[in-house]
């Protein structure tokens, strides 16, 4: 249950300012106007108080200095009401097909398939190059390097090349009609000796045996994983660079390595990517192999492997198989463009906020924000399942940025241009259910290799165990330079934002200040901003009606900071929200 906003500020002083004076009982209530602006003051009676209402001070009011005042501040309210704009209003990327664009590949761009083919109209062909076995590359399952102990006949052991062990026993379940889950345990455990007994796969042998028989492809499906993965040196030839912290650079792929690479990932392939001991080669990357994906039974893990299974059925039938690119950004915001936040001028951006859709859907074409982890994608391989995990299972080729991006820092985020969605689900966390196919109106012609335009922020918002953590200036900022890192990553001919209760569930944040900070970094972004509330219409409410007094009053950013500090400071004594405080501080120099 959404946490009541409480819209009635307790400042007396405040409430003659911007509230009609109710003593007035007439009751002639006026009849509360239809449309968008009646939204700020389509309140019940017990909000009427509401200070967004459009409604001007009741007739009969003594009017003194003050109600002059009033009038002029409800005047600004009606105005500041229209600027709550409309979704049409915000800025996207056309859902028009995409014409291939001009690749190009650079110092901090590595491109992993041949530019000069794809530019010249002739394709997507794997780029080729060397392997790297270097701690700034992946470590590839197919690499020469890639060593292995391998006991024969339990006496004599001898070291050979992992890609022969691993290539054989793939191609020995590709060549089978059908493939029990029996078989794929075998194979993986072939070369991964070390995790037999400690990896189960009791989640994927109850999904094959649960799902129902119509929908139930996986025996015939297993094998051509299989075959797909076995082709990892024929997809990948060039070595692909790892996203490191600390660095801004980017990676291209084109949707078919994306799926050879997640499909090694399903049979468990990757080497040294096993264990996050803090002494582990990659202890500070994300996991990439699919064996927590099979173990521990549950509900989500069921419907986890349908979403899972859904893409790679799509993606192994030649009819399906997407054949686009898809580009993973990784931006670091320099000290010298993080913003002084208590001298920006920038008054609040274009928002559009609503308690219907949600990101993914209505907000189509916008710069779609992920609520990240900072071990990108969370727990969508284990037991996570709430909004980046569910993005990750509708948008399966996000998965493959767990293979090269390290733990993001304070001043980063990962930008996803291209992906495709494959799948629908109904539902979230525990209530999750796969909901089928998706077709992806922005899903090119087969000939086309252009890119879906479809992009995605991942910013990782801070995790508070106890909520008052966050009522600290240091944390504030944090999450202003986060955010604002990932809103201003493009110009502003770029889309929009599509957001929403950003590090407000599992981070256990406060829904208003997030919404404040996210206002702010959009507006020193030049970003509009469409705020989904998640069928939250109390929040709705209150935010609209928050929105509407900042924009009539013209705060600025670095009004709203300076009251972000006054009320960290007073909040560790008083337990008083966000907007009502901002309500009843309001510099008296705007009013
Ligand atoms: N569109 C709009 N709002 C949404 C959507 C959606 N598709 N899905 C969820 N929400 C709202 C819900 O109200 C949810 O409670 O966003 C709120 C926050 O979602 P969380 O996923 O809990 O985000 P956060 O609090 O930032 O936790 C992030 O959870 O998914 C993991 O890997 C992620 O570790 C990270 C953590």
């Amino acid at each position: 249950m959404a946490k009541r906003c409480d819209k009635h500020n307790d400042s007396s002083q405040m409430q003659k300012i911007l509230q009609p004076d109710v003593t007035d009982r007439s009751g002639q209530e006026e009849k509360h106007k239809q449309g968008p602006e009646a939204k700020c003051d389509a309140t019940d009676k017990a909000d009427q108080a509401s200070p967004c209402s459009s409604k001007p001070p009741c007739a009969g009011v003594e009017r003194g200095r003050e109600e002059k005042r009033d009038e002029r501040v409800w005047k600004q309210r009606e105005e500041a009401t229209d600027s709550c704009c409309l979704l049409e209003d915000l800025r996207r990327l056309p859902p028009s097909r995409v014409t291939p664009e001009r690749l190009s590949f650079g110092e901090t761009h590595t491109v992993l398939v041949d530019v000069g083919l794809f530019n010249s109209g002739g394709g997507v062909q794997a780029q080729q190059g060397r392997d790297m076995w270097h701690s700034n590359f992946v470590k590839l399952p197919c690499s020469p390097s890639s060593w292995m102990n391998k006991t024969i006949l339990k006496i004599h052991t001898s070291q050979v090349k992992r890609w022969e062990v691993i290539s054989k026993a793939l191609e020995r379940l590709a060549k089978k009609k059908t493939v029990m889950v029996d078989n794929v345990e075998e194979a993986i455990m072939e070369y991964n000796p070390k995790y037999k007994g400690q990896w189960s796969f009791d989640a994927l042998s109850s999904f094959v045996k649960c799902i129902p028989e119509a929908e139930n492809y996986s025996p015939a499906l297993l094998p051509k994983i299989a075959a797909l993965a076995s082709r990892l040196h024929e997809h990948v030839k060039k070595a692909i660079p790892l996203l490191q912290r600390g660095r801004t650079a980017s990676i291209t792929l084109s949707q078919v390595q994306i799926s050879c690479l997640l499909a090694n990932a399903f049979y468990c392939t990757f080497p040294h990517r096993n264990t996050s001991a803090p002494n582990a080669e990659y202890h500070s990357y994300p996991t990439i192999n699919f064996n927590s994906l099979f173990g521990q039974w549950s509900v989500r893990k069921k419907e986890k492997l349908r979403a899972i299974m859904h893409y790679f059925k799509t993606v192994t039938d030649d009819n399906s198989k997407p054949r686009g690119l898809v580009t993973f950004e990784r931006h670091c915001l320099k000290d010298t463009d993080t913003p002084k936040w208590r001298s920006c001028e920038e008054t609040m951006p274009k928002l559009h906020v609503t308690s219907d859709g949600r990101i993914e859907t209505e907000g189509t074409g916008m710069l779609q924000v992920d609520f990240a982890c900072n071990l990108i994608g969370g727990g969508v391989l284990s037991s996570g399942l709430v909004q980046e995990e569910i993005l990750f299972l509708m948008n399966p080729e996000l998965i493959v940025s767990r293979l090269f991006t390290e733990k993001l820092g304070d001043n980063e985020c990962l930008i996803i241009k291209g992906s495709q969605q494959f799948s629908c689900y109904s539902g979230f966390s525990d209530s999750f259910e796969w909901a089928g196919p998706h077709d992806d109106r922005l899903t090119r012609a087969k000939r086309e290799c252009g890119r879906l335009h479809r992009q995605i922020l991942a910013i990782d918002a801070l995790r508070y165990r106890h909520r008052r953590e966050q009522y600290s200036m240091l944390q504030v900022t944090r999450e202003l330079n986060k955010a604002f890192c990932g809103f201003k990553a493009y110009g502003q001919s770029d889309p929009d934002i599509a957001t929403g209760k950003w590090g407000c569930g599992a981070f256990n944040g406060d829904p208003q200040l997030k919404a404040v900070i996210q206002l702010m970094a959009a507006a020193v972004a030049k970003k509009g901003m469409a705020f989904f509330t998640f069928e939250d219409e109390m929040f709705k409410e209150c935010l609209q009606q928050m929105y509407c007094l900042l924009a009539a009053q013209g705060i600025t950013v670095g009004n709203l900071y300076g009251l972000l500090e006054d009320y960290c400071a007073i909040k560790q004594t008083a337990d008083v929200e966000l907007f009502q405080f901002i309500r009843s501080n309001l510099p008296k120099s705007l009013l």
